[in-house]
């Protein structure tokens, strides 16, 4: 009888069959441990899904092998100890990292900033990562994306010997930051980004510098090759040669929007740790690159770049319908951009 276990259980069942009590017991157990594996199941799948939704916001980090940081609660969101996977941070590991982003818009000088930035030796920016269209498909991508940037695991020739303490990029507001500005402000808040702002004041002489940059790409007088950035005062001297006509008919409007968009970008991002810098300021004012330095709690140094500014003087050298330009914006809110060579706030 022991060795055939069929008959076994069939013959439990039969013993046990006539006393009804315990049968109806033990359908309700069955149930009771149906129902909750049912309940069980769905919980566990309600977590998968929860995790495949905040799985674009995971990075890895080391499970706190570094001491706790001597810094004010209301900082402890802000620090980040990344473990990259392409190679060890070694004697660094312990540095705290911390994530930001300049958001900007094109000709605002955030090419000659983001230089300025680099020039610190625990800064890392790595560009204008954003300007690949496929990377800012939808916010898996910009999420991936920007997960291997403060992961420290993208290799650009911002990439540090040093202990970085500060990792980012550049990213224009019309390169999806306007488009997805809900979820990356959910990614910002979740991931402790900070944004830093940089706008121009004279949204005229931006406009002289986008025109001239598009100019350039097709005409191309530096012997033949595009340069958005120039080195030497020589070329910058043959890249102001070129003065735009600019359409006097659009122009209110295209100032008018250029503002808007700014305005918009600063309400979007309000609840997101950030701070204003104007490209105006820093360029009369170094001292702004301490503001910085200290946004992103970084030992204060002095900042140096290479690039050479392309257009200086008046605006009135520089735009070929001077005079359209002039009585077009005279009596608007904008006409501080013709007098001033900066405009103050
Ligand atoms: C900063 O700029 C100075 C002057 O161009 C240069 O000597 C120095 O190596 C730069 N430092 C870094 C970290 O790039
Ligand atoms: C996001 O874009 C990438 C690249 O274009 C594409 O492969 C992927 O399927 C898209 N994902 C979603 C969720 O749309
Ligand atoms: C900056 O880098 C130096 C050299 O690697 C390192 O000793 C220092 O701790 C770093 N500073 C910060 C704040 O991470
Ligand atoms: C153009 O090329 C010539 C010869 O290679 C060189 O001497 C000159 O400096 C270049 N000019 C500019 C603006 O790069
Ligand atoms: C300015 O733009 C408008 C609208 O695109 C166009 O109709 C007009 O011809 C342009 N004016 C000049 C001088 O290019
Ligand atoms: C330069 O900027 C610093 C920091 O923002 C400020 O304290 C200082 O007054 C400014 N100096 C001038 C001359 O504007």
């Amino acid at each position: 009888m022991a060795d055939d276990p069929c008959s076994f259980t069939k013959e439990l069942f039969l013993l046990k069959a006539p006393k009804k009590s315990p049968l109806v017991l033990r359908m309700i157990v069955l149930v009771f441990v149906m129902v909750c594996g049912v309940y069980i199941c769905t919980i566990c799948l309600k977590q998968i899904s929860t995790r495949t939704n905040t799985g674009l916001f995971t990075v890895q980090t080391i499970e706190k092998p570094c001491p706790e940081p001597n810094v004010e609660q209301s900082e402890a969101p802000y620090l980040h100890y990344p473990n990259p996977t392409s190679y060890s941070r070694a004697e660094c590991a312990c540095n705290p990292v911390r994530y930001f982003a300049i958001l900007s818009m094109q000709r605002s000088g955030s090419g000659w900033f983001e230089t300025l930035l680099n020039n610190h030796t625990n800064i890392s920016s790595n560009g204008e990562i954003f300007s690949v269209k496929v990377r800012r498909s939808n916010m898996s991508t910009i999420g991936e994306t920007l997960d291997r940037i403060y992961n420290l695991d993208w290799l650009s020739s911002a990439s540090k010997n040093e202990c970085t303490a500060a990792v980012g990029l550049k990213w224009m507001l019309n390169q999806g930051v306007m488009q997805h500005h809900e979820e990356i402000v959910e990614y910002f808040k979740q991931r402790g980004v900070s944004a830093i702002f940089l706008f121009r004041r004279n949204l005229l002489r931006r406009m002289i510098s986008v025109l001239a940059n598009s100019y350039d790409r097709d005409a191309k007088p530096l012997n033949g090759t595009h340069k958005s950035h120039v080195h030497s005062p020589k070329e910058a001297e043959i890249l102001a040669k070129y003065k735009p006509i600019i359409n006097a008919t659009l122009l209110i409007a295209n100032l008018r929007q250029v503002e808007e968009t700014t305005t918009k970008a600063l309400e979007y991002f309000k609840s997101t740790r950030h701070i204003l810098i104007y490209y105006e300021d820093v360029l009369k004012n170094r001292t702004k690159l301490i503001d910085v330095q200290d946004f992103l709690k970084v030992p204060r140094k002095d900042l140096k770049s290479r690039q050479v500014k392309i257009h200086k003087g008046p605006l009135s050298n520089q735009i070929e319908n001077w005079g359209d330009i002039q009585k077009t914006l005279k009596g608007t809110p904008y006409e501080s951009f013709l007098h001033a060579d900066y405009r103050r706030r």
